[in-house]
């Protein structure tokens, strides 16, 4: 890139993230689909999984990002694994963590580390159907509408303050995998155009009201 007269501009480096999966990683897949892109603003410098079969193992490989199991069975304890995972993600240096389908609560105090830099997708319109199950419940409650969430995480599960949703219609005959996996479309879109703009505007946050830019 370079100004009218010539002169070559220093483009903005773009942001470290950190992405942590427990399965498949088809978020993470859209992440490093994106990242490549100069433009984007952000580029995947790390994947930690706390499941040594994640499928997002062989995704970081492929894409020559590095990655790391930080398995609970490894560890003594909660808090030895917690550390464990606090340790990992400090090493990769990140300006933001993204949770892509991370299965388990990470402690208080990486939390607070992350501050305003952790981010959660989420496979249901927060605050409804919050936890491991927010599509099987959202079914069984009947709704007729469901959709996903991008949010900043906080102390508690799925509550922290909301940056971005969009809804997916129930269909008649709809079964878990079937709902999730149309939820699983707009999630990626969701996850991808979402950690962009953060990347490239940043956020900020008034009370539970989060804008970006
Ligand atoms: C995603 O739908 C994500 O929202 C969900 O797991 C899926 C992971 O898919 N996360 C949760 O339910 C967390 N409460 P992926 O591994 O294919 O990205």
């Amino acid at each position: 890139m370079q100004t009218p007269s010539g002169h070559p501009v220093e483009s903005t480096p773009a942001k470290r993230l950190v992405v942590l999966v427990s399965g498949g990683g088809s978020n993470l897949a859209a992440l490093l689909a994106a990242h490549d892109d100069g433009a984007y603003g952000a580029r995947v410098v790390g994947v930690l999984t706390d499941n040594p079969a994640a499928g997002a193992l062989e995704l970081a490989r492929d894409a020559g990002v590095a990655s790391v199991v930080v398995s609970p069975k490894d560890f003594e304890d909660r808090a030895a694994w917690n550390d464990g995972v606090a340790e990992a993600v400090a090493v990769f240096r990140p300006d933001l963590v993204v949770l892509a389908g991370f299965m388990r609560i990470l402690a208080p105090s990486f939390v607070r580390r992350y501050e305003g830099r952790l981010i959660n997708t989420h496979p249901a319109l927060l605050p409804s159907f919050p936890g491991a199950h927010g599509v099987r419940d959202a079914l069984a409650h009947g709704v007729k509408v469901t959709g996903c969430t991008v949010h900043l995480v906080d102390d508690g599960v799925d509550t922290g303050p909301i940056i971005a949703q969009v809804a997916v219609p129930v269909l008649d005959g709809d079964d878990e995998h079937a709902l999730h996996e149309r939820i699983k479309v707009a999630e990626r879109a969701l996850l991808v155009e979402t950690v962009g703009r953060v990347a490239r505007e940043g956020l900020y946050v008034v009370g539970r009201k989060v804008t970006i830019g």
